[in-house]
């Protein structure tokens, strides 16, 4: 899967060259091209943004410069996708969604945004990584790449993304390593048992259980068995 990041800042990329999206470049299962907006400015002094028309706070990419960055990796394949508080809220389904498609260009905005010609003119998508705003689109276009990048065949085990948190509509179990006994605590024991199906019954329980605590919303959206329903009725009872 390939990745092109129109950005002013190509250096902020530099966590995207450690660990799993590391390896997962080096065996070239995905690739990440950074294109510096700045290199295609015609301005003698190399000038990217400008004040607003109407006046108000802040500069404003140049639309002719973030075209021509543009011009220099469209594909007739390609997504391009704005990275903005104003987009739709990534989530882990947008994500699967977005892991499917053959090459993403992200267009990052710094300052204060981009002129709407150009957004109107090549964005396909906008996306948002939650509501609250950031200096500019780099850290969200990692987000998006770094949770993208897993579900891409090769880049991790398939059992890493069939058993996490949201996957199943639902927040993970805890898990648990050695040593078996830590801060006089012991590991539960259903654990060591050997037990597949106990297991397996056992963490579907934890699941439903994390999930009515921490994100109770998440549970009107999935497929719950009488059996689960009426657990979920008994953790109720018990918080009341
Ligand atoms: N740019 C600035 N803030 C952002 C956010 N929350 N999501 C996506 N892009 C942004």
């Amino acid at each position: 899967m390939k990745f092109d990041v129109l950005t002013l800042f190509p250096e902020m990329f530099e966590p995207l060259k450690q660990s799993i999206i590391k390896r997962a470049t080096e065996k070239q299962i995905i690739d990440i091209n950074l294109i510096n907006i700045r290199d295609f400015s015609e301005d003698k002094h190399n000038k990217v943004d400008d004040t607003p028309y109407g006046g108000g706070a802040g500069m404003l990419m140049k639309p002719d410069v973030v075209d021509r960055a543009y011009n220099s990796v469209k594909s007739k394949n390609a997504k391009v996708i704005y990275l903005t508080p104003q987009g739709k809220r990534l989530n882990q389904e947008k994500v699967k969604e977005l892991s499917k498609e053959e090459h993403l260009i992200l267009l990052c905005g710094h300052y204060e945004g981009i002129d709407q010609r150009v957004i109107d003119k090549i964005v396909d998508e906008e996306i948002s990584i939650g509501d609250y705003v950031l200096t500019g689109g780099e850290i969200p276009a990692m987000v998006l790449i770094d949770s993208v990048s897993r579900y891409v065949e090769g880049v991790l085990s398939n059992e890493s993304t069939d058993e996490e948190s949201f996957a199943n509509g639902l927040l993970e179990y805890p898990q648990y390593t050695r040593p078996e006994i830590f801060n006089n605590e012991k590991v539960p024991e259903v654990l060591i048992s050997g037990h597949h199906e106990n297991i397996k019954n056992w963490r579907r329980e934890k699941a439903l259980e994390n999930t009515f605590r921490k994100r109770p919303e998440l549970l009107e959206n999935i497929a719950l068995t009488d059996k689960e329903k009426s657990y979920i009725e008994k953790l109720k009872k018990e918080v009341q």
